[in-house]
Formats: C-alpha cells, structure tokens, sequence
C-alpha cells in the first residue's frame, strides 16, 4: 500500500471516531511512519479498508489503540530520578502534608506509580495515600491492576523493593497486595478529559515526547493547574518542557519541576 497525503487525513479524522484518539496532536512523522508499517503488517490495502475492519472489530481497535500507544515502562525507571523522589521530593511533601494526592498521568501497565506506592510504604508505614495511576489504554491498565510483571521491568528497582513488595510466580514477579490496594487506576485521555486538582505530585513521563509542541504547552499548563502551590511534576529523562515559567512552573533538578 502506498501513502496517500489526503487519505492519511481522512483515516486521521475517522480514527478519532472510532477510537477516541486524536493524532493530531501526535508527533506527525512518526506517527504517520508508524500507521503505515502497521497497515502493511496487518495487510490493509488502504486506509479505507482498515477503517471500516476497526469499526467492526473492537479486539482489532484494542490491538491498534495498545501499537500506538507504546507502553514501555519500569520500575525505578531512571535511577537519578527516582532517587530523588525518593530522597528529596516524597519526604519534603510527606513532612507537609499527612496525606499526599499523587497522579502518574500515562502509567501505563503501572510500574511508575507502584514505585512510588512502594516508596511511601517505607517513608509512611500503613499511611494511606491517595495514588492515582491514569492511561488511555484499557489493556495496559488491566495489567497494572493485575500487578504481575517480567524480570526486565524490575530491573532498575533496588533489590530491598523486590525482596519485600514481590513474590516470583514462576518467571513473573507478582506484587504485593498491599501496595496493589494503595493504587487505583482509571482511564483517562489527556487530550480530552477533565483534569483533576489539588495533586502533590504528578508524574507525566515518556509521554510529551509523542505529543506536538503545541500539545505539549497545553499540558503542562493544565498539569501545574493541577497541582497545589508547591507541589511537583516530574518528567522523563529525554523531556525538556518548553517555557515552563509560562504556566508557573521553576525547574528545580533535572525532569523535575515545581509550581510557584
Ligand atoms: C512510553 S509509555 C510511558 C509509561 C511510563 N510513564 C514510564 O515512563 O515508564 C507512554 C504511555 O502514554 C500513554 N498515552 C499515550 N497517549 C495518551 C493519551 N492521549 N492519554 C493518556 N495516556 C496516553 C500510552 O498508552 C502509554 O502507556
């Protein structure tokens, strides 16, 4: 099949129809890039053709929404972050406020949030936090609710984390149902849904870097609205917010910034 320009915009506006996603505020190249080995893969002869199987195939919408919506994650994913949470920002908030509100906005199958489910365990022994864990993905969210993971996610994690909050089930590792209950999950599409407020801590990483500039300075202005004065959002490694001070935020470390 050969890329045609006005199709791909047709299928683009049909696609947000059918499975709510608008690409348009996708990173064109690589989206476009992607779609296309997809249509090649799945052996669609044009954009037409694959709109209409989607329409009539919800486990085919489900397979398309899970490719592009990429759902790498780990845990502890990068270790200087993390330590830094973990050694500055989550006991600065904690001698704050009692109760912390924590949103980790594309949690995919949750390895991010249950980090830091795991690392308020140890900071707040029995404190029951209140942590969010939100994805456009249904799939990835009914695998973090499940909470059972492979060897390589667990990678980075400090081996005090996996020795306490894990069990291996043959080549698995399945967490601990006390840190799965501090967690809820719940879908949300950032680019279309409400935003809730009032969050200590909000963790959005890997996921700007999919989005347009655009996109992007949008989010980050409803992300520090969600935020209380004071409170932190975290990004990934690979992501720089563009004029953060536009939307009161003041970059305190590196991936981490806080609202005025
Ligand atoms: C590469 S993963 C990042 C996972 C995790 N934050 C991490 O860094 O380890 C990107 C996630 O963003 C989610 N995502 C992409 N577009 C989204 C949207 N519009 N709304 C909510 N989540 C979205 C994907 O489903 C995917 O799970």
């Amino acid at each position: 099949m050969e890329p045609v320009a006005a199709d791909y915009e047709a299928f683009k506006r049909r696609l947000k129809g059918t499975i709510g996603l608008d690409l348009n505020y996708y990173k064109h190249q690589q989206m476009h890039r992607r779609i296309h080995q997809w249509l090649q893969r799945v052996g669609a002869a044009s954009y037409d053709e694959y709109i209409k199987r989607l329409q009539a195939d919800p486990e085919e919408r489900q397979r398309f929404a899970e490719y592009l919506t990429i759902n790498t994650s780990q845990f502890y994913r990068d270790v200087s972050v993390f330590k830094e949470i973990e050694e500055k920002v989550l006991p600065e908030l904690v001698q704050r406020y009692r109760r912390l509100r924590v949103w980790c906005a594309g949690c995919s199958t949750g390895p991010e949030i249950y980090t830091v489910a795991m690392i308020l365990e140890e900071l707040t022994p029995g404190v029951r936090h209140s942590l969010l864990g939100t994805d456009f993905d249904t799939g990835a969210l009914t695998q973090a609710e499940e909470g059972l993971y492979s060897d390589n996610l667990l990678n980075s994690l400090p081996a005090k984390y996996r020795e306490k909050y894990f069990t291996q089930e043959g080549r698995m590792w399945r967490l601990t149902e006390t840190i799965r209950d501090r967690v809820r999950f719940r879908r949300h599409n950032l680019l279309e849904d409400p935003f809730d407020t009032g969050f200590h801590l909000i963790l959005c990483r890997n996921v700007f870097i999919y989005f347009t500039p655009e996109a992007q300075a949008r989010l980050t202005k409803q992300f520090s609205d969600s935020l209380v004065s004071g409170g932190y959002f975290v990004v990934g490694n690979a992501e720089n917010l563009l004029e953060p001070e536009m939307a009161d935020l003041k970059r305190v470390s590196y991936c981490i910034y806080q609202r005025a």
